[in-house]
């Protein structure tokens, strides 16, 4: 079965095509990257502009590249939330449009699920349920026992900002690049992360997670470091603090529940010092842990046809009054109201 994947919420625009909910045919993304740079941040109007130029030329190279013809696609899915309204808009419009003219089902899909679905493709062993899962990206911290499709147990999330936010607003402020994360990453690479020392916000305080103290935190120490601030170390420390929290977290998970399998998802778990930090715990303990490849860890469409072909059962092939959602928590049903 073939499923065309469409992702819009922020600043990429993708398009895939997946094979049986596992095996990528074609995934390209449209990064807006550049065009947000100078403002140090995504403009929601932009994004939104940036979309609509892109998304036809970029289906055009879709069906040109994957040898999939626009005939061959079964169903198409496309995020329809969380994330922002004008941008999600495009990608359910361009989506509502193919789904009409073929009469091919339409499935939405929840973004952040999607990143959770990234870790069904292009691994050897797709993981099986149940598993927790992490996901940590640009706007979300949520950390979740997932018992199958569309069936979550929510644990925490944040009260505040999420990880790659604080990543970006660091090296912002910093002026150290944008995106922030993989600038961080790279700044940090040659630094000591024990240098400076940093909280683990809510550490032993059930599964919630709080990162805006951490920035707060880092903000005191360049402000009290007078002209003397080791900008690799402090990335380095802030790196390890990111990292030991969230590993903090996934361990009192698995000692709770007793599930030996851990996802991990979303931009941030791109993060080599993540990657690492959680594989020192889950080798000492035992578990197993699977993070999608880095190219899959940050916003993509394959991630979207995977998450829609696991889902489509659930959904009636007539599904076109449904309409994108700025917020849509994940596990729960999409909601019906119309844009107001
Ligand atoms: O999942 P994503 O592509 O978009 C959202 O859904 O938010 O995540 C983007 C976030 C950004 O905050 C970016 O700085 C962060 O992921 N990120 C990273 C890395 N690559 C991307 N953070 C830490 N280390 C990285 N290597
Ligand atoms: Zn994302």
């Amino acid at each position: 079965m073939i499923t065309l994947g469409i992702e819009s919420s922020c600043d990429d625009t993708s398009l895939a095509i997946v094979q049986d909910g596992v095996k990528i045919l074609g995934n390209i993304i449209s990064s807006q990257i550049e065009v947000h740079r100078r403002f140090g941040g995504v403009v929601p109007e932009v994004a939104s502009r940036k979309h609509l130029e892109a998304i036809n030329p970029l289906l055009e190279e879709l069906f040109k590249t994957s040898g999939v013809s626009i005939a061959d696609v079964d169903n198409i899915a496309v995020t329809a939330g969380p994330g922002l309204l004008g941008a999600l808009l495009v990608g359910l419009s361009t989506a509502k449009a193919i789904s009409w003219t073929l009469g091919i089902p339409l499935i939405p899909v929840n973004h952040l699920e999607a990143h959770l679905s990234a870790a069904f493709l292009a691994l050897e062993q797709p993981p099986s349920y149940p598993f927790i899962g992490m996901i940590v990206s640009g706007g979300h911290s949520n950390l979740l026992i997932c018992r199958g499709v569309r069936d979550y147990q929510n644990l925490g999330r944040t009260v505040d900002d999420a990880p790659g936010e604080l990543f970006d607003k660091i090296a912002r402020y910093l002026n150290i690049g944008y995106p922030g994360g993989p600038a961080i990453q790279k700044v940090g690479e040659t630094g000591y992360s024990l240098r400076y020392v940093l909280p683990r916000p809510m550490a032993k305080k059930g599964y919630g997670f709080s990162f805006s103290g951490l920035k707060t935190a880092v903000l005191k120490i360049v402000q009290a470091s007078d002209g003397n601030l080791n900008i690799p170390d402090l990335c380095a420390s802030l790196q390890l603090a990111v990292a030991d929290t969230i590993t903090g977290k996934l361990e009192a998970a698995v000692d709770e529940f007793k599930i030996k399998k851990i996802v991990i998802a979303g931009g941030v778990a791109a993060n080599s010092v993540l990657r690492a930090t959680v594989k020192t715990m889950t080798d000492a303990k035992g578990v197993q842990v699977l993070i999608p490849p880095v190219s899959l860890c940050t916003d993509n469409a394959a991630m979207v046809a995977a998450n829609g072909f696991f889902a489509r059962k659930l959904y009636p092939s007539d599904n076109l009054d449904i309409n994108s959602q700025a917020v849509w928590h994940i596990g729960s049903e999409l909601p019906r109201d119309s844009i107001s």
